[in-house]
């Protein structure tokens, strides 16, 4: 039920109780852009790409209810620029080596980089050392491409709810890890399902590859968040 109202950039929103301001603004057609939020899933709040305004305080869209007559500034160049920020960090952070990955076309980091035009970061560039995990039967993991948004450890779980991604090490060193043993055991749906959960390239299936073609791929017919 809809019982609270708010706005967003000064248009009337309304909102369900506990509804995040996120999940809000899409029911009300406004785009609040995300990159670690995924519909359907508990927000974890790592990315800060749904960085809005709030009484004057920056928060996470995916992770603050929205609340009655709540003020919400989104569209502003100020909350753009530093979401335009977090991309250009996200890009010098990692090895994301966009022309050779299989997920072009369809990732949201690079849908997010062409919606900032994103062309030299202002950042330099950290060319960190990572490995690719490709002990899997059916999975194939690019540590190159993460952005630890955690949605393959939130989203991919056994049927008796063992974690088959994890979090491994500290601070600057953490990587994403998986479980070899359930790791062996995911089913072809699952393996496509950790896939399409992970926004980046991070985690690819093995053995299947370009099944749509580059340039009919999701962002190549359509820029992100262009459906609202
Ligand atoms: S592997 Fe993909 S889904 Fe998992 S944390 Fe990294 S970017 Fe996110
Ligand atoms: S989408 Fe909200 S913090 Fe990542």
């Amino acid at each position: 039920m809809s019982d609270i109202q708010f706005t967003i950039d000064g248009k009337e929103c309304t909102a369900g109780k506990g509804q995040t301001i996120v999940d809000a603004a899409r029911e009300n057609g406004v785009y609040i852009p995300t990159l670690c939020n995924y519909q359907g899933m508990k927000p974890a709040g790592t990315c800060r790409m749904c960085t809005v305004k709030v009484g004057g305080r920056t928060m996470a869209a995916c992770t603050t209810p929205a609340a009655p007559g709540m003020v919400v500034e989104s569209n502003t160049p100020e909350i753009e620029d530093m979401r335009k920020a977090i991309v250009e960090m996200l890009f010098v952070e990692g090895n994301h080596m966009c022309p050779t990955c299989e997920k072009s076309g369809n990732c949201e980091l690079q849908a997010l980089g062409y919606r900032y035009t994103m062309m030299v970061p202002r950042f330099p560039y950290l060319w960190p050392v990572r490995d690719v995990d490709a002990s899997s039967p059916k999975i194939y993991l690019d540590r190159n491409r993460c952005v630890q948004c955690l949605r393959c450890v939130r989203g991919i779980v056994t049927a008796d709810g063992k974690h088959v991604f994890g979090l491994v090490k500290r601070g600057n060193k953490t990587i994403i890890d998986i479980d070899g043993e359930l790791a062996a055991g995911l089913s072809e749906e699952q393996a496509k399902k950790a896939m399409d959960q992970c926004p980046v390239g991070a985690i690819l299936r093995k053995e299947v590859g370009f099944t749509v073609p580059i340039g009919k791929r999701k962002y190549d017919t359509k820029p992100i968040g262009s459906s609202l």
